[in-house]
Formats: C-alpha cells, sequence, structure tokens
C-alpha cells in the first residue's frame, strides 16, 4: 500500500516520560514529580528524575530522529518548566531548551508537533484545585499564549491537551494516575475545564493568525460482548463515555446522553450556559489508538455497570489485545459522526518485552503490530478519511506512568543504566516505510 507524499510520519514522546531532571534550571515541580515520589503509587518506586535524560541528550536524540528519517516529532512542553509556579514569572531557562529543540528540528527539516499539555501539571495550580478550579482556563490559555507567541514562527502544528479522558477519569476518579483523587465532583469539573481550556486556545491561536490547532483524544471501539440487550447497552455507555465524552461537546455543543444520565449531576452547576463557547474543536483531531474493549453487563460495577470481558488473541505487554480493525472502525467513525475532521494518528505502538543482545533488538512483534495498524489507516483513507500523518508511540522507551520503566513502547531501545540508545529492528523496519511512502 502507498502513502501519499507529504504524509506526514514521525514518533511521539512527552516531556515527563522522557526529560529527566525535572527540577532543573529553575523548573516548578509537576504533579507527575510528587506523585512518582509518593510512595506506592509507580511500580518498583520508579521516578521520572532521570528517565531518558533527554533534557541533556536532546542533540543525540534528534541525530536519532534524523537517522531514522522523521518527518515529524511529536514531544510536549512542561509547563512547570517553563512557568514554575504555573502563571505569572516565565522561566527563560526553560523555554530557552524548547525554542533549541524547535530551532533544531527546523534545521533537521522534522516538522514539530507541540503537545501543550501531557499531564505534567505545575503542582502550585494543584493547590488551588488544578483542572478542578475553572481558573485553570485562563491560566492554560495565558500559558498556551505564551507557547504560540515564542515558538509560533516556528511551529506549525499544536495539540491542546493529551487524552483528557485519562486526565479526568485516572487523575480525580479512581486516583490512579496524578493527582491522584477519587471524587467523581472534581473528575467532572476536570471534564469541563479541559473542554473550556482546549477552546479557548484555539482562540487564542486564531487570534494569532497562524498554525494549526487540534485535541487529542485515546479512542477504542467499544463491543458488546453478546447481542444481548444488556451487553449492548454497556457497550454504548462505555463509548459515550469513552469515545464521544469530548468529541460531541466540541462538534456537536452536547455532552453524551447517556453520560448525562449516569453523571450529569456531578458536573459544575451552569454547564449548559458553556457549551456553545465549548463547541470549537479547532483544525484537526488527533487520535491515540492502542486497542479495543468487549463490554459485558456488570451491576456490581459502580462507575458504568459494565465490565472488560477478555479475549481469546494476541495481548500486548500491557494486557491489550492487538486489534489493528479497531483503528479503520475508530478513523471511518469519527469521519462519519464528526462531519470529515482532518484527522492524525498521534499515538500507536505496542509495548513488548524486548531484549538487548548482541544484535540488537529483534521486536518482529512491534513490525507486525505497526504494519497492519498501519494498513488499517490506509484503508480508512482509501475510503476518504482525511488523515494527513501518523505518529508512532514513541521514540524510544520511557517511564510509562504507573508501570515506570518496566514497560518498553520505543522504536529505539535505551539502556537505562548507561543511556544508550540502540535502534530496534522495529525503528529500521519503520525508516524503510517512511523512505518509501510503502507499506
Ligand atoms: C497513552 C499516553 C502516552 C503513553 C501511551 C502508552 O495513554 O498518552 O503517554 O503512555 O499511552
Amino acid at each position: 500500500m502507498r502513502f501519499p507524499d507529504g504524509f506526514l510520519w514521525g514518533a511521539a514522546t512527552a516531556s515527563y516520560q522522557i526529560e529527566g531532571s525535572p527540577l532543573a534550571d529553575g523548573a516548578g515541580p509537576s504533579i507527575w514529580h510528587r506523585f512518582s515520589h509518593t510512595p506506592g503509587n509507580v511500580a518498583e518506586g520508579h521516578t521520572g528524575d532521570i528517565a531518558c535524560d533527554h533534557y541533556r541528550r536532546w542533540r543525540e536524540d534528534l541525530a536519532l530522529m534524523r537517522e531514522l528519517g522523521l518527518k515529524a516529532y511529536r514531544f510536549s512542553v512542561s509547563w512547570p518548566r517553563v512557568l514554575p509556579e504555573g502563571k505569572g514569572r516565565v522561566n527563560e531557562k526553560g523555554l530557552g531548551f524548547y525554542e533549541r529543540l524547535v530551532e533544531g528540528l527546523g534545521e533537521a527539516g522534522i516538522e514539530p508537533m507541540v503537545t501543550l499539555y501531557h499531564w505534567d501539571l505545575p503542582a502550585s495550580l494543584q493547590d488551588k484545585g488544578g483542572w478542578a478550579n475553572r481558573e485553570v482556563v485562563g491560566w492554560f490559555s495565558d500559558y498556551a499564549s505564551l507557547l504560540f507567541r515564542r515558538l509560533g514562527d516556528r511551529v506549525r502544528l499544536w495539540i491542546t491537551l493529551n487524552e483528557p479522558w485519562v486526565t479526568a477519569h485516572l487523575g480525580y476518579a479512581t486516583g490512579v494516575h496524578a493527582p491522584g483523587m477519587r471524587d467523581i465532583f472534581a473528575a467532572f469539573r476536570a471534564v469541563h475545564h479541559q473542554l473550556l481550556a482546549h477552546a479557548e486556545a484555539v482562540r487564542a491561536l486564531k487570534a494569532e493568525g497562524r498554525g494549526e490547532i487540534g485535541i487529542t483524544v485515546n479512542l477504542g471501539p467499544q463491543h458488546p460482548a453478546s447481542p444481548s440487550e444488556e451487553d449492548v447497552r454497556a457497550a454504548e455507555r462505555w463509548n459515550s463515555y469513552l469515545n464521544r465524552l469530548f468529541l460531541d461537546p466540541l462538534f456537536l455543543g452536547e455532552y453524551p446522553g447517556p453520560v448525562l444520565e449516569r453523571f450529569g449531576w456531578a458536573l459544575p452547576e451552569g454547564w449548559e450556559k458553556d457549551m456553545g463557547r465549548i463547541k470549537e474543536p479547532g483544525d484537526f483531531v488527533g487520535v491515540n489508538y492502542y486497542t479495543r474493549a468487549v463490554v459485558a453487563h456488570d451491576p456490581e460495577d459502580p462507575f458504568l455497570r459494565a465490565r472488560q470481558v477478555r479475549q481469546e488473541a494476541p495481548h500486548t505487554e500491557m494486557g491489550w489485545e492487538v486489534y489493528p480493525d479497531g483503528l479503520y472502525e475508530i478513523l471511518t467513525w469519527l469521519r462519519e459522526r464528526y462531519g470529515g475532521p482532518k484527522m492524525y494518528v498521534t499515538e500507536n505502538g505496542a509495548a513488548f518485552p524486548d531484549r538487548l543482545e548482541d544484535e540488537g533488538v529483534e521486536d518482529e512483534a512491534r513490525v507486525d503490530y505497526l504494519r497492519e495498524h498501519f494498513l488499517r489507516a490506509g484503508r480508512a483513507m482509501e475510503e476518504g478519511v482525511d488523515l494527513k500523518g501518523y505518529m508512532v508511540w514513541s521514540l524510544m522507551d520511557n517511564f510509562e506512568w504507573t508501570f515506570g520503566y518496566t514497560k518498553r513502547f520505543g522504536l529505539v531501545y535505551v539502556d537505562y543504566e548507561t543511556q544508550r540508545r540502540v535502534v530496534k529492528e522495529s525503528g529500521r523496519w519503520y525508516s524503510k516505510v517512511i523512505a518509501s511512502g510503502e507499506v
């Protein structure tokens, strides 16, 4: 299968997962810094203190991107590096890091795709309630405007928020991610305020009159475990909670019905009045796709009275079913439901138990995973999905949130003892795909 010339093949990372040196040069702590330093939150007590040491080794990493022939690189800016208190005083040294990175990418002919928020909220804003405080809308759009002004002459592609569903659900409802809260009211405030923050940032970029901006959402088909009405409705509940919670408000100006029925009471008072302002999707949708879920009705489940049923199928090391058709399904669903927006796959990839041997890292399972997903994306494009690019997660092995360094997603292997990077088989294979445009 041939992909169009100009298709943006790239790889993705996120600040807290790769940078290390979280407090260097005047940066403020983030909620992930606090969370990972709290005993019991992350596997083996791992933290992002060193990570891939990318903050210091970024030139070497840029050389790797060149070697792979990437057309684009998606990375995120650490908000507290740039604004140590989250607002007000600018830390020029922190901002300078991203200015140099963007300049280096430009010289290498690699298009930067900049995510403004990939989960590392400044800790001092969390002390004021974080995403649960409506003032975050202003804090975020001020931060976004600062970056638009300072990097906007060299950055064309912007992403406001990475996976806002994960921020709200895992961060505020189940407490598995930072800031570790279990409060459904806070969670739905975090949903609503992220929507407003996204919309304000889109308007701020439009006011600058340049660039393109979108949101990145994690999506996956929710299939009923049986044709029974109960299971079908359980799958619909999950679909509206996971897939429609952010896209329906942004494109259609309304929250999904099943979510309002179940959790409408948890939204901040007067939410209805904001829906007009929220209806602002931006220029494209970023899609993070990893797997699907097969869902059965379960009266015991406190959240959506639904549980996931494990399938007899290959799974990745995360325990996620390998299900490439789901990418095709999600992209075509998005096109039909929301009027054919421009899209990027902003994350797709897999963790497998890689081993570094003399010959390198033979990760055929990852090659197969990527090939099958690329083909489904291509098929969706043949049917009219306006897909402009594809960012593999991840450029290199990194800090996988609560799993610490125990899961490897990289095209490049990182030996954490020595910080040596080794391009995996999948990385070499991907280079050829990029060079030929053929899968
Ligand atoms: C996504 C995150 C990304 C990475 C992958 C595996 O949910 O956006 O940072 O951890 O999962």
